[in-house]
């Protein structure tokens, strides 16, 4: 891990104001109600860079057409950019254009792995493994897919410390009718990052599919896909400083090429005829219709923003904001947080109940001190249920945090104790 060094754009400038990454979030200049914005709800969705604002603006106002269609200049240019937007995002994650496939978000990544390579490949008798810690996104398309299959859903359960563990991982494999297991590479809830290169190796071994869902990690820690060894691997755009409304694909070539279409219609073809089409090659045998251009386009520039802070630095910096985060959470009374105890073990961000007050109320209470946290069951309520509680309240950071973001939340909770009389 490359030290921090001293002029890093990471460190507050040493006049108190701040500067680097967060000047480059224009939302941080706005204020709230006299307060400025202490925006701790990253896992959630991302701020975006005005890089990213720009190369939005600048495709639809200077180069917006539809892509493979047209032969004017024009048309040429959006083919290019949306072309680029691949290849840097593919680059991004160590994978490759062909095999990189634009989606709506991780949750349609996941549903075309369910729908296209599920329903040909599970069947009575099979079973889908996924694990307790997982998303609503990479839970409810395997109930789907089991219950219309017969196949069964297993779950590898999560012990008290938030962690997965590689010998339950082995003994369900070890049954043999495991045909897909997917998990998620770090955890939306406990913050545990999963050994997944470890996880994939062992599903591939016992003959099994593996899926990771990157959501959380792609953002704020070095991917690479190819030596993570997953044979899907999905993410999403809005929370790696892109633009809503596009996620990513990833697979392993063989599988895709032998996959059927997820959607069907424009653009994916190679030609159509009365009764029966052929597909186009990959990978827009995967991307029917109108794609996610300019969104396209601002992750393209988002990954290449997060590619020049260098993510090796990003992790480097939300672990030591973590930390911190951990150590002052520690100090509020009533307070618990679940997950892996050591930031080492955790992406960037804290789940807790406080004792005596919902969680909703504490995100509230955040609220009025200008902090934005999160509430609720974070789209993982079999997860909750396994913890016993309905609900946590969740910080989480991002490049533009830093430590006075959390000291502005513990002191938001402090004083929120005490308008519960606690
Ligand atoms: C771990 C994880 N997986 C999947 C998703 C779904 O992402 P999207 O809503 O962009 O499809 C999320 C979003 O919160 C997530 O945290």
């Amino acid at each position: 891990m490359p030290p921090v060094a001293e002029n890093d754009r990471f460190v507050e400038n040493p006049s108190g104001v701040r500067a680097g990454v967060r000047g480059d979030f224009p939302i941080f200049s706005r204020d709230f109600g006299g307060r400025p914005l202490v925006y701790l709800d990253s896992a959630a969705s991302s701020q975006k860079p005005q890089v990213v604002i720009d190369a939005l603006a600048d495709h639809l106002r200077n180069h917006n057409a539809n892509v493979h269609r047209g032969v004017y200049a024009l048309a040429q240019e959006a083919d290019a950019a949306y072309d680029d937007a691949r290849t840097r995002v593919a680059a991004f994650v160590g994978a490759q254009p062909r095999t990189t496939i634009f989606t709506k978000n991780a949750t349609e990544a996941i549903n075309l792995v369910a729908y296209a390579w599920g329903r040909a490949n599970v069947g009575a008798g099979d079973a889908v493994l996924i694990t307790q810690m997982e998303h609503h996104a990479n839970v409810v398309p395997w109930q789907v897919l089991c219950r219309e299959r017969g196949a069964s859903l297993r779950y590898l359960e999560v012990d008290e410390h938030g962690e997965l563990s590689l010998a339950a991982l082995d003994a369900e494999l070890a049954r043999g009718d495991v045909r897909l297991a997917a998990f998620a590479h770090v955890s939306n809830v406990l913050g545990t990052i999963n050994p997944v290169a470890e996880m994939t190796a062992r599903a591939r071994a016992a003959g099994a599919v593996s899926l990771v869902d990157g959501a959380q990690a792609v953002p704020q820690m070095p991917v690479d896909v190819e030596a993570l060894g997953a044979d899907f691997y999905a993410w999403t755009g809005h929370k790696a400083l892109g633009p809503t409304g596009i996620g990513v694909l990833h697979g392993r070539v063989e599988i895709l090429e032998r996959m059927e279409p997820f959607l069907t219609g424009g653009d994916m073809i190679a030609s159509v005829d009365f009764q029966s089409a052929t597909w186009n090659e990959l990978p827009y045998k995967f991307e029917a219709g109108t794609p996610p251009i300019a969104e396209a386009v601002g992750l393209g520039a988002a990954v290449e923003y997060l590619r020049t802070l260098g993510m090796e630095r990003v992790r480097a910096h939300e672990r030591a904001l973590t930390a911190y985060m951990l150590e002052r959470l520690a100090e509020v009374p009533g307070l618990r947080v679940v997950g892996p105890p050591a930031a080492e073990r955790r992406g960037g961000l804290a789940s807790f109940t406080l004792e005596g007050i919902h969680p909703h109320d504490v995100a509230e209470l955040a609220d009025r001190a200008g902090v934005c946290i999160r509430a609720g069951h974070h789209c993982a309520q079999p997860l909750m249920r396994c913890l016993g509680v309905s609900a946590t309240a969740r910080a989480s950071v991002g490049v533009y945090n830093d430590r006075s973001d959390v000291d502005a939340l513990i002191d938001a909770l402090v004083a929120g104790r005490e308008v519960f009389g606690l």
